[in-house]
């Protein structure tokens, strides 16, 4: 296949770049949304140059039909539908089975799907062991990368990446365990049993459940809760080629093993510029602690020879309102009305904090506006989830999209081992002194 074929158009618009004498075309590619791509992998074996872009801010690293961001309309699609209409009508396992397969689940493939992945989440017994390992004040995160990493060990049956049963079950296993390795990770900080899951209950009642169920009393799942857990699992299902999902493309385009894969991109939402924003923005709303005190973490945000940065704002790719903030505020004031708490402290701080940034000059000017991070955490805290938990939810969530976009990247023909090149400004080579004489 060619790179006109693998795009679905052939490239009708060239682009010419001329270096050291010589003029090369550069085939301009055109996606069915978003701006044109100009392809550049030829452009070393022609002119022996390399582009340079750190962080990736102008490189497209794939073709992709999964998830589409107008980042200054603030739009976000999954498989072209906007994420609003999706969280607002669909449950998380029928927008699972739109990300994986490409289209909405009719009532019997919906069935089919609900039933793989509740048959699928309890998980080996020998894996509880490898909690007891970790200190009772580990970081659940932490546990995560280790106890997902180590499913490799456990389903020989679904590692050979070439074959696509086994692609599809290892995809199942991902995402009916996420809930029930994380529900673990909570409980062993809790000092609690661990708590099985349940096939009577849906994808966000049996995790509430394991988390907060006691094998004393009986557990009632409360259905607002359920619903904006629902609802937050999806906003967070997937964002295109995100940090994260990036590093997960990459360990799998070695042919690393799909539990290895997800391990690394745990690991990589785990920071606090990416997922690990959610426990950042909680922490920071209590140390501002007050609303007279916004204006002076606002001056720190702005002062470039402080590191401090208002968590929960800014996007690499929205300058404008992102969608999923919208959604998450609206459901914010749902959970804390539901749960009759009324004049929440921290949520009053949040709102005045939002409101003090978005008519401040230097936030207008860099057009940044409050992330899917903002308000989650007032959420989960509402919903009595420790903070340290926040990050792990958001990645049972993405555990979705990094799956549907690794299987995307093993099926494309075009598919070759991730290895960026570098400008190098290291030493030149030079003569070796031995021991004695430096
Ligand atoms: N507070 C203060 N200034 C900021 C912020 C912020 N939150 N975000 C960006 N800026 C400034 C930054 O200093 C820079 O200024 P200048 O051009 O004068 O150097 C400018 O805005 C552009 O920022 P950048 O760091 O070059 O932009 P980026 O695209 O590399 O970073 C970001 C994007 C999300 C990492 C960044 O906005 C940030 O650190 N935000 C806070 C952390 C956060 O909320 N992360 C969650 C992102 S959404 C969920 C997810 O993807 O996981």
């Amino acid at each position: 296949m060619d790179q006109s074929e693998s795009n679905g158009a052939p490239p009708s618009e060239m682009a010419y770049l001329t270096y050291n004498g010589k003029t090369i075309e550069l085939p301009v590619l055109s996606g069915s949304e978003g701006p044109k791509v100009l392809n550049i992998s030829d452009l070393y074996k022609e002119l022996d140059v390399f582009t340079y872009d750190p962080g990736f801010a102008s490189t497209a690293s794939c073709t992709s039909n999964i998830t589409f961001i107008d980042g200054d309309k603030g739009r976000l699609l999954y498989r072209g539908y906007p994420i609003q209409n999706l969280a607002e009508h669909c449950d998380f396992l029928e927008v699972a089975y739109l990300l994986l397969h490409g289209e909405l689940p009719n009532a019997q493939e919906e069935k089919e799907f609900v039933d793989s992945i509740i048959h699928h989440t309890l998980v080996h017994e020998q894996i509880s062991n490898f909690y007891g390992g970790f200190r009772r004040d580990a970081h659940p995160m932490a546990i995560m990368v280790g106890v997902v990493g180590a499913l490799s060990a456990f389903y020989h049956d679904s590692l050979d990446i070439h074959d696509e049963e086994q692609r599809e079950i290892a995809s199942i296993r991902l995402i009916a365990k996420m809930p029930t390795l994380a529900a673990m990770a909570y409980k062993y900080s809790a000092g609690q049993p661990f708590i099985y899951p349940k096939n009577n209950l849906c994808y966000s009642s049996n995790l509430l459940r394991m988390m907060f169920a006691v094998p004393c009393e009986e557990y009632i799942v409360n259905p607002v809760l359920v619903r904006a857990m629902e609802r937050i699992l999806i906003l967070h299902a997937d964002h295109e080629q995100n940090a994260s999902t990036s590093t997960v493309r990459l360990a799998g385009s070695s042919g690393a093993n799909p539990f290895a894969c997800i391990a690394s991109g745990i690991a990589a939402l785990w920071g606090p510029a990416h997922g690990g924003a959610n426990e950042a923005v909680l922490n920071m709303l209590y140390e501002i602690g007050s609303v007279d005190r916004i204006p002076e973490f606002i001056k720190k945000a702005k002062d470039k020879n402080d590191p401090f940065r208002l968590m929960g704002f800014g996007h690499r790719v929205y300058k404008n309102h992102d969608p999923r903030a919208t959604v998450m505020r609206k459901t914010c004031h749902e959970v804390l009305e539901e749960l009759g708490i009324k004049n929440d402290p921290l949520l009053n701080l949040a709102m005045e904090l939002e409101r003090i940034a978005l008519q401040d000059e230097y936030f207008i000017e860099k057009k940044l506006y409050p992330n899917v991070d903002f308000y989650s955490g007032i959420i989960f805290r509402a919903m009595g989830i420790p903070t340290s938990m926040f990050t792990v939810l958001f990645a049972i969530a993405r555990t979705v999209g990094w799956v549907a976009q690794w299987r995307e990247m093993i099926s494309d023909p075009t598919q070759k081992i991730g290895r960026p090149r570098q400008l190098y400004r290291g030493k030149s080579e030079r003569k070796f002194i031995p021991l004695e004489k430096r």
